[in-house]
């Protein structure tokens, strides 16, 4: 995608042809900055500290990660012993074991002195499959999106609701949930996002509400707590969120307070559909609630909150009393009879375990 003018993906081999270099995600939406990243501790303090963050940016970031560390040392020993730093670096995203268990699988039967190249050309390779994969869910996507505009105006375009980021910024180029949006606005389709501002970390106000507006995208970024209100006076026409992981039965897990927009489109019978490239589908698992690893992080993205002041520098304020511990959990899951349809790169499926294996025949 572009921004002011050049396109950018989100992660890229730097002009030196073997440094990697992200967007730096903890300084937008106030500044836009590309990070260096030359070496394993640097690949995985970027995704732990979440310059890098969203599930396939997680996994394509890890991979260029192992390539880093083998530039180092490429004997056995360290392709185990890199794979297992990268993988401690957060826990729900099944794209990272994904990335990770795919990378050892092609360098593994390598000669070590040749598993450094390989390792960059299939870092390059997950990079560009989750591109097109991100394409595709757009172009599937694009069609529920479609056929909610029957009769639509710009005064009346389709209300959709998103949470958390599931953007171009979560992936290597054009989002998950957000690929149908920008699909059905390039084509001239009369859109407008709720954005839900994504409590404690604030993607969906600092990087969701960043990239619509860049892109040219209606939006309006609204309190976690609105979305029921917004469902209940026929605000929303469709709910498109993204996952971290999704069981084989489909089960969703997404950030923090996915569930509860879930729970609210139901009641109001508004279509819940969750963007779901193949990636981060767990095939091992069949019950979301009971066997995903529900990340908690540090209680300080919760007390405290960073913001920009009128003269233009940041400051971080604490908004809880001194004292008052916090539990900071990252994401939750939404039972799959609470979802309408996994838009996935080969279609939309129903969230069961015969939606997805008539899809993934492959994967039964
Ligand atoms: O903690 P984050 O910002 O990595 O969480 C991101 C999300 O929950 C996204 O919705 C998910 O990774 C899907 S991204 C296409």
């Amino acid at each position: 995608m572009k921004v002011d003018g050049i396109g950018y993906r989100t992660i890229w081999l730097a002009k030196d042809g073997w440094s990697v270099e992200v967007i730096d995600q903890t300084r937008l939406p106030h500044a836009f900055a590309v990070a260096r990243l030359t070496d394993l501790a640097g690949a995985a303090d970027a995704i732990r500290s979440m310059v890098v963050r969203g599930a396939p940016l997680i996994g394509a970031t890890a991979a260029y990660g192992l390539a880093l560390a083998m530039r180092a040392a490429a004997d056995d020993g360290a392709l185990v012993e890199a794979a297992r730093t990268l993988l401690a670096t957060r826990p729900t995203a099944v794209n990272l074991r994904w990335a990770l268990e795919r990378m050892a699988t092609t360098l593994a039967p390598l000669a070590p002195s040749d598993r450094a190249a390989a390792a960059y050309a299939e870092a390059a390779a997950i990079a560009d499959e989750d591109v097109a994969m991100c394409r595709a869910i757009g172009e599937h996507g694009f069609e529920l999106i479609q056929r909610a505009a029957a009769g639509r105006t710009p005064e009346r375009p389709v209300n959709i609701l998103t949470h958390c980021n599931a953007g171009w910024l979560a992936t290597v180029d054009w989002g998950t949930a957000l690929a149908p949006v920008y699909v059905a606005v390039d084509r001239g389709l009369p859109v407008h996002v709720w954005v839900d501002e994504t409590r404690p970390r604030n993607q969906g106000a600092s990087l969701t509400a960043w990239e619509l507006g860049r892109h040219g995208v209606p939006h309006t970024v609204i309190a976690d707590n609105v979305g029921g209100h917004l469902m209940q006076h026929g605000m929303v026409d469709l709910c498109l969120v993204g996952t971290d992981r999704t069981t084989a039965t489909g089960d969703v897990c997404n950030k923090i307070g996915t569930y509860l927009k879930a729970l609210a489109a139901f009641d109001n019978g508004v279509p819940f559909y969750v963007a779901a490239p193949s990636p981060s589908i767990d095939w091992r698992l069949r019950d979301g609630v009971r066997e995903i690893p529900i990340e908690e992080r540090s209680g300080r993205e919760l007390s405290e909150i960073t913001g920009r002041t009128e003269d233009g520098g940041l400051v971080t304020v604490t908004v809880t009393p001194a004292g008052s511990p916090v539990g900071n959990y990252a994401f939750d899951v939404t039972p799959a009879r609470l979802v309408t349809g996994l838009i996935t790169e080969r279609g939309v499926s129903a969230a069961t375990p015969e939606g997805l294996a008539a899809l993934f025949p492959d994967r039964r």
